[in-house]
C-alpha cells in the first residue's frame, strides 16, 4: 500500500486492496485463499484466513501494487436503479405538470459515473414492492427486492419511459469483455451474495441492450451532451456514488455545464438533476455518520427535492419528500 498514504480519502485505497485480491480468487490464482471466499463457493474460517492469505499477497505483491495503483473504486451497484427509478417517476410527473402535460414526460437519462453503464436501464428493471406490487418490466432478468418504506410521491400506474440513455465514465469498464466483468464482480465485496446474483444477472439484462459508456470525464462530455436540446423529452442528469471520487476542478465544471443548461431549461425541453450520494449526518461514529439521500432538482419549474434516504447500495430505501434547501 505504499503511495497511497497521500491519496483523497474519498478514493478508498482500502477498498482498491480488496478489490484486487477477490480478482485474483476470481481469477482462480489463489485456491487456498478461495475457500474463504462464498462468491466462488467458499465458506470464511476466520482462525485460518490470515494464514492462507499472507503467501498470496507476497506471491502477487507485483500485481496487486499495479492495480491498487491503475484503479478507481467500480462499484457499479444495481441496487441503486430502485431509487433511481422512483425519482425518475417523481421527476417526469412534476415536469409534466408544470408544463400542463397530463401525460408525465419521456425521458433522456445522462449519467455521469457510470462505470460500466449497468444502472442506465431503471425501466427495464423488476422493482418488488412491499405487498407483492412489482413496478418496471415483470420479465426483467433483474429482480429488485427495494425494501421501501412509503412510496415515490407519484402516480405509480403511470410507466416510466426512458427513451434515450446514455452515460461516460473517466475509467469506463467495457462489460462485454470478460477483463471488464471480472473488474466489475471483484468489487461486490465477497461475502455478500445476494449483491453478487444481483450483478450477475444485471449483466444479463445489459447483454440484451448495449450501451456503451463514453470515455470521458463528466463536465466536457455533459456539456456535449446537453447541447444536443431535445424538446419533448424531459432530460434527467444522474450521479450515484460519484461525487468523493471527482476532483475539486471537475466539481466546479460539472456544476458550471449543468447551470448554464438549467438556464436554457424551457417548460418543454426541461432539465433535472438527480443525485444519490453520501452525506456526512451530525451524530454517528463511523459508517454510520452517512446517510446515502436521494435529491432532485428541476428546471425550469423551480424545484429543488429531498426525496428521501436509503442504504449504500439503494436497498432499503425511506421515501420522505422535503423541500431541499
Ligand atoms: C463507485 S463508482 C459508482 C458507479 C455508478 N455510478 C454506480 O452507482 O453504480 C464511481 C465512478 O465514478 C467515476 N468517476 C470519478 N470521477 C469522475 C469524473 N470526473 N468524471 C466521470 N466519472 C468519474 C469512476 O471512474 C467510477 O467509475
Amino acid at each position: 500500500m505504499a503511495g497511497t498514504e497521500r491519496d483523497r480519502g474519498g478514493s478508498v485505497p482500502g477498498l482498491r486492496f480488496a478489490g484486487a485480491v477477490h480478482r485474483l480468487v476470481l481469477e482462480g490464482r489463489a485456491p487456498r485463499l478461495a475457500r474463504h471466499y462464498p462468491t466462488v463457493g467458499g465458506t470464511p474460517v476466520l482462525d485460518e484466513l490470515w494464514t492462507d492469505t499472507e503467501p498470496v499477497l507476497h506471491q502477487h505483491v507485483d500485481v496487486l501494487r499495479r492495480r491498487v495503483r491503475a484503479t478507481v473504486v467500480q462499484t457499479n451497484e444495481p441496487g441503486r436503479m430502485a431509487p433511481l427509478h422512483g425519482g425518475l417517476l417523481v421527476a417526469a410527473q412534476r415536469a409534466a405538470e408544470a408544463a400542463g402535460h397530463a401525460e408525465p414526460f419521456p425521458i433522456r437519462l445522462l449519467e455521469v459515473g457510470a462505470s460500466g453503464g449497468l444502472n442506465l436501464r431503471p425501466d427495464r428493471v423488476a422493482l418488488e414492492l412491499p405487498g407483492g406490487r412489482t413496478l418496471g418490466d415483470p420479465d426483467s432478468p433483474l429482480r429488485l427486492p427495494t425494501e421501501w418504506a412509503g412510496l415515490p410521491p407519484a402516480d405509480l400506474d403511470a410507466p416510466l419511459r426512458v427513451i434515450e440513455r446514455a452515460g461516460c465514465d473517466a475509467n469506463p469498464v467495457d462489460i462485454t469483455t470478460e477483463d471488464g466483468r471480472l473488474h466489475l464482480s471483484s468489487f461486490v465485496w465477497p461475502d455478500m451474495l445476494d449483491r453478487w446474483r444481483r450483478l450477475q444477472a444485471a449483466l444479463r439484462l445489459a447483454a440484451t441492450n448495449p450501451v456503451r459508456v463514453a470515455a470521458a470525464p463528466g463536465p466536457s462530455w455533459l456539456a456535449r451532451r446537453l447541447a444536443e436540446r431535445r424538446p419533448g423529452l424531459l432530460t434527467v442528469v444522474w450521479h450515484s456514488i460519484v461525487w468523493q471520487y471527482v476532483s475539486p476542478g471537475d466539481r466546479a465544471r460539472g456544476r458550471a455545464v449543468l447551470a448554464a443548461a438549467a438556464t436554457k431549461a424551457t417548460p418543454e425541453a426541461p432539465l433535472a438533476l438527480l443525485v444519490y450520494e453520501p452525506r456526512r449526518t451530525a451524530g454517528g461514529q463511523g459508517p454510520s455518520r452517512w446517510r446515502f439521500d436521494l435529491l432532485l432538482r428541476l428546471w425550469p419549474a423551480g424545484h429543488s427535492l429531498y426525496l428521501g434516504s436509503g442504504g449504500g447500495h439503494g436497498i432499503p430505501f425511506s421515501w420522505d419528500v422535503r423541500p431541499w434547501t
